[in-house]
């Protein structure tokens, strides 16, 4: 509805968004057009004085009528404002409340360790097995080659389950898998060589739980099994791993070592990650840290899945995903790893 006067009709667009405002920006518009001293329509009142005599009287009718529906428009919102002010009181909505910020998961650092463990091997042709936490003597212990009576077989070191063991198969008594090596026969009864997988999962012990012990923890074994593999391939293919998931510059060595179900056997080392190799506490002085353990494969246990250890050869290892996740974030106390405890998790999850 046009006033008839340009001025007064550049206001009416302001006085259509008055029911949109807010509480804050209704006042400050109000004092912009009302204001006693600088308000818009203030101002134009004040004017009709100097213009000529015959025009007064319409212009000042005008602005006073425009004057007028502002007030209603402004008042219409200021109540309408109220109103839904008390009713979100009522409903105990309070605006005035702080907001809280969205929680954000994250993946935990032993998840991480192991889908980056298993993407560098995926990168070289190794594909993913899994096996059952719940395993018979024989395919955790006989098959890989402990005599029978090995130590690691007690209950100190085993739990075993109380169930009624399988029958028909020697060794069918069933405990909690001491680690994930028992899958190494799986995959080798699954399919014939060539074998190349890597296989993350759960191992239980009967340890203490303490700052680097857990009853449960994780492993990856890794697993290769062709014609013609040499402990030039374990070396080489374990190199590039180390170089891949700490620096291309870490340096690597092997130890000897002994394990039942390959020979030779060997364990092998990386660079300390926290102190570069110079020596520090994590490292006990000597520069170095232990990340995994690793051999050819023993013809024995090539026999026990039925392969022809004359034509067969392969080598194996395994590593335990929360002690690296430990030796590479700086993590002083295992327990941090198991207990989900949120503040630590959210610390350690922005590092990559
Ligand atoms: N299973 C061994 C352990 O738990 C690690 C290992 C796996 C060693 C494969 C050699 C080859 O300590």
């Amino acid at each position: 509805m046009s006033t008839g006067y340009p001025d007064l009709d550049a206001l009416l667009p302001r006085l259509e968004a008055i029911p949109t405002l807010s509480t804050a920006d209704l006042e400050s518009e109000s004092v912009a057009i009302l204001g006693r001293k600088g308000g818009v329509l203030t101002l134009a009142l004040k004017s009709v004085a100097t213009l000529p005599i015959e025009q007064r009287k319409q212009y000042g009718a005008e602005v006073n009528r425009l004057k007028a529906r502002f007030e209603e428009a402004l008042t219409a919102r200021r109540e309408a404002l109220e109103l839904e002010r008390r009713r979100r009181e009522q409903a105990g909505v309070d605006l005035t409340m702080p907001g809280r910020r969205r929680w954000v998961g994250a993946e935990h650092p032993v998840t991480k360790v192991i889908d980056e463990v298993v993407e560098i091997f995926r990168g070289i042709g190794f594909t993913v097995a899994v096996g059952p936490e719940v395993e018979t003597e024989w395919y955790n212990f006989l098959a890989l080659n402990f005599p029978p009576n090995h130590p690691a077989m007690d209950m100190h070191d085993t739990l075993y389950v109380d169930a009624p063991a399988v029958e028909g198969e020697p060794g069918g008594r069933l405990l909690l898998r001491t680690h994930t090596s028992p899958v190494q026969i799986r995959a080798m009864q699954a399919a014939p060589p060539p074998v190349r997988v890597v296989i993350p999962g759960m191992s239980y012990r009967n340890d203490a739980f303490d700052a680097s012990h857990s009853p449960a923890f994780t492993q990856i074994e890794g697993l290769a099994v062709d014609e013609g593999i040499s402990f030039v391939d374990l070396k080489a293919t374990l190199i590039h791993f180390a170089h891949r998931f700490f620096k291309p510059t870490t340096k690597t060595r092997f130890r000897p070592s002994f394990f039942p179900f390959t020979e030779p056997s060997a364990e092998m080392d990386v660079e300390c990650q926290l102190c570069g190799g110079s020596g520090c506490s994590a490292c006990k002085g000597t520069g170095w840290m232990e990340i995994l353990g690793c051999g050819m494969v023993h013809p024995a246990v090539l026999e026990n899945c039925n392969l022809d250890s004359e034509r067969y050869t392969g080598w194996a290892f395994g590593m335990g995903p929360h002690r690296i996740a430990m030796l590479r974030y700086g993590i002083p106390d295992i327990r941090l790893l198991l207990e989900g405890d949120m503040r630590f998790l959210g610390m350690i999850s922005g590092k990559s």
